[in-house]
């Protein structure tokens, strides 16, 4: 807190007329330096009173600043219910699915449509019209017809495969064989494993054995792009996965919604844990659903939450190991396919000499063994391109670089 300086005395001349001349001189000569004096002293605090006045507009403009973010990201999301003839429509809150009657005026009225997603503030006010919803729906899940990996294109993993097949591929294209023995396909297929080892690759490979519409949704980016929708997008997921049957819903980092439940309740939590509610949910209902098959991949096993594991939810788990030394030469002879490999290249010795490689890392050490022949200027790539190859993504293991890191355990 500052208060007002005290401003200093204002120097006073009582000039005797009388006095002669010389004195009154004196007197004035004086009286002058003291006027001196107390202007120096008003000027120094003109100055800071200045520049103090400076600094304070300049943390008003900040606080403005941060009241207009504030403001703005105070909007939540509902949609448009019904409306009346008065310019008034009911809106549903997302996320508490709390319904209100409010006015909506001007241009805003004549636009507004029953179904509309919008954004509300505090006092329930609609600020704007949103995205058509089928935007969001295709912005949270990636649809495709038939996605471009094969089997063939994946190294070492031929048990995995033939459980996939069998659990995912057969009941969709042999349903009665399921029917005939009486028994039921597994609900739901969960990947699982250290990362870079080819889950993702396995989901889409089945997906394009298929004639299966392969509907890919990512956990991570549920939970962080499309707050407070979260769990209405697991249900479009569901409702688009019927829509298009047959079809293979494949849930790429579920560990994002359904992590352990943890004590802590802050809203995010909230929000994931009702992502993974309206999920169990969904697996609940899902024997009526036909031909659509469930699909689900983590690295973080450990962290799930055990009820996405119970009967009829995600009952087939399938492991996918870190490559063997068998796995890992078959994985580099796929990634070095259609690259042009001199007669010295041995890849059972490079095997050898890379484990505890995963398949991403055998992926970008052919990409790099690549890269050194045209560096020398060389067609073909030679096993010292390889062993260049190997040195430096070694070493850029222990310098920490990130693209390494992002797939060591
Ligand atoms: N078994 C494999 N055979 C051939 N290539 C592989 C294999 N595993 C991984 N790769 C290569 O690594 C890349 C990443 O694999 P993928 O995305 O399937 O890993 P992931 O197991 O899903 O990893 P994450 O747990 O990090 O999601 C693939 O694009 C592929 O090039
Ligand atoms: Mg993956």
């Amino acid at each position: 807190m500052s208060r007002s300086p005290s401003l200093p005395d204002r120097p006073t001349l009582d000039l005797d007329p009388e006095s002669p001349p010389r004195e009154r001189l004196e007197a004035l000569k004086s009286h002058y330096v003291d006027i001196l004096s107390v202007h120096r002293e008003l000027q120094a605090q003109l100055d800071r009173v200045t520049s103090r006045r400076e600094d304070l507009q300049e943390e008003v403009d900040s606080l403005q600043r941060e009241n207009e973010t504030l403001k703005t990201a105070s909007l939540y999301l509902a949609t448009v219910e019904d409306r009346t003839e008065s310019d008034e429509v009911i809106v549903k809150q997302h996320g508490n699915n709390q319904e209100v009657l409010t006015e909506v005026s001007g241009e805003l009225a004549e636009r507004l449509e029953m179904g509309d997603r919008v954004a509300i503030n505090d006092s329930f006010a609609v600020q704007q019209i949103l995205d058509d919803e089928t935007d969001a729906r295709a912005q949270a899940m990636e649809i495709q017809e038939s996605p471009d990996v094969t089997y063939a294109d994946i190294g070492g993993l031929d048990d995995e495969i033939r459980e996939v097949q069998e659990a995912v591929e057969d009941p969709l294209t042999q349903p009665e064989r399921f029917e005939k023995v009486g028994v039921e396909p597994p609900s739901g297929v969960l990947l699982h494993g250290p990362p870079g080892t080819g889950k993702t690759m396995l989901a889409k490979a089945v997906a394009n054995q298929t004639d299966a519409t392969f509907i890919k949704m990512a956990g991570s980016e549920l939970v962080r792009k499309f707050i407070g929708e979260g769990s209405r997008m697991v249900r479009d997921l569901f409702e688009l996965a019927a829509e298009r049957e047959p079809s293979i819903i494949f849930i790429d980092e579920i560990d994002a919604v359904a992590a352990k439940r943890t004590d802590s309740k802050t809203s995010g939590d909230a929000e994931v844990q009702r992502t993974m509610m309206q999920l169990l949910s969904e697996m609940d209902g899902f024997e009526d659903r036909g031909e659509v098959r469930l699909m689900a991949a983590t690295n973080r096993f450990d962290m799930l939450d055990r009820a996405i594991l119970r009967p009829g939810r995600f009952d087939r788990l399938i492991e996918v190991p870190e490559p063997t030394r068998e796995a890992r030469a078959e994985i580099l002879r796929i990634h070095t396919q259609s690259m042009n490999i001199a007669a010295d290249v041995d890849f059972d010795r490079l095997a050898r000499e890379t484990e505890g490689f995963n398949g991403a890392q055998l992926e970008s050490l052919s990409t790099e063994a690549g890269m050194f022949a045209i560096r020398d200027d060389r067609e073909t790539v030679e096993m010292a391109d390889f062993r260049d190859a190997v040195e430096k993504l070694e070493t850029a293991a222990e310098g920490d670089s990130p693209a390494y890191t992002a797939y060591i355990q």
